[in-house]
């Protein structure tokens, strides 16, 4: 039976994984620890909380004591919780640091002492930086662009080095940009179809011509669980297998699922560091048998329609039935 400490799992891809993990019958307990920064909220798990095995743990992974507490009671980890932004981290990098690689640390080393039996720690392609050409495999050089991706390459060496050291069974995911419901509207998916939904304007960097691989959130959350279940300890796996588009491209499918045109765009100038190009090579993972099930033109729709059911929100209101059961709080968590 697994028992699993879900980090950032109030977050956008966190919550879709903890639903998945709530669905197998071989979990008993699953617990999300989460700060609830600006980009986690509870309502993300929603009717998830109906069930008796998820708990919520309102607390930060710096907090070293608590971490400590939470790894006695739990035998497997995932570790989504990060600072996620690319453009927040162009003018907060120091925060991004000290969640991403310092909080990685007091995870990996309290798993370490606590014998967790797998640990799973969630990355980017964003590693890789910008390809002229090719897709970089799992061996590729880390050439981060911007302080996000550097935050994340350095979390990724720190998480593995608690393998190479200290035989921590851990995997790292790198995964490409993921969309689907739940997700805070500042990256350009949820930021686009809120705004046009509203009938307001949304802003293009450049010329549109930045490359990004889109890969639905749930096919991202199938290919973490594979790792989780059947990955290799000490091993990087990519998740790729979405679509490769422009901005300018996304941005015509955009504005035809929500019904308006290239007169809602205006041009700006691109911001001071925009990686043109992310590609990657999947063949690990698909080894072990993960196979997207999501076509982006559906999956877009369907996106689409969930923030019009939400009346451009990002979440619906909880109900009184689905109040978090909060075990723990501490005062780094708030
Ligand atoms: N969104 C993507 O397209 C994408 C793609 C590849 C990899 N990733 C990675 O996946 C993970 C999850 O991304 P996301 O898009 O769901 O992010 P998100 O910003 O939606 O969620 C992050 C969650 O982490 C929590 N958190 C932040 N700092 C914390 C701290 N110090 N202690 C405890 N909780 C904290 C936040 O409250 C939030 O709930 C991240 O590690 C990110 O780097 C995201």
């Amino acid at each position: 039976m697994y028992e699993i400490l879900v980090t950032g799992g109030a977050g956008f891809i966190g919550s879709h994984f903890v639903r998945r993990m709530l669905r197998r019958d071989d979990v008993s307990r699953v617990t999300v620890l989460d700060a609830l920064t600006y980009a986690g909220n509870t309502a993300n798990l929603g009717d998830a909380f109906l069930d008796p095995r998820l708990t919520f743990v309102h607390g930060n992974i710096l907090d070293a004591a608590l971490v400590d507490e939470l790894m006695a009671r739990h035998t497997v980890v995932v570790h989504f919780a990060a600072e996620s932004h690319v453009d927040r981290s162009l003018t907060t990098a120091d925060r991004f640091l000290t969640t991403n690689v310092l909080g990685t640390h007091t995870l990996a080393a309290a798993a370490g002492r606590h014998g967790i039996e797998k640990f799973v720690h969630v990355s980017t392609d964003e590693v890789y930086g910008s390809l002229a050409e090719g897709a970089a495999g799992e061996d590729a050089p880390l050439r981060p662009g911007v302080p996000y991706a550097a935050s994340k390459a350095a979390s990724d060496l720190v998480a593995l080095s608690h393998f190479q050291t200290y035989g921590l069974p851990l995997c790292v995911t790198r995964s490409s940009n993921n969309y689907g419901p739940h997700q805070f509207p500042e990256k350009i998916i949820p930021l686009f179809v809120t705004r046009l939904l509203r009938g307001e304007k949304v802003t293009l960097h450049g010329q549109g011509q930045h490359v990004r691989n889109w890969l639905h959130v749930d096919d991202n959350c199938a290919g973490i669980e594979l790792v989780l279940c059947a990955g290799k300890p000490g091993e990087i796996y990519n998740l790729g297998g979405g679509t490769d588009l422009t901005s300018r491209d996304l941005t015509a499918k955009l504005l035809s699922l929500c019904g308006t045109d290239w007169d809602s765009v205006t041009y700006i100038p691109d911001r001071q560091a925009n990686d043109l190009r992310y590609s990657m090579l999947w063949d690990k993972i698909r080894a072990l048998g993960f196979r997207p099930a999501h076509d982006l033109d559906e999956g877009l729709e369907k996106t689409v329609q969930w923030y019009r059911h939400n009346h451009g929100r990002r979440t619906p209101p909880l109900s009184a039935a689905m109040r978090p059961r909060v075990i723990l709080a501490t005062a780094q968590g708030a």
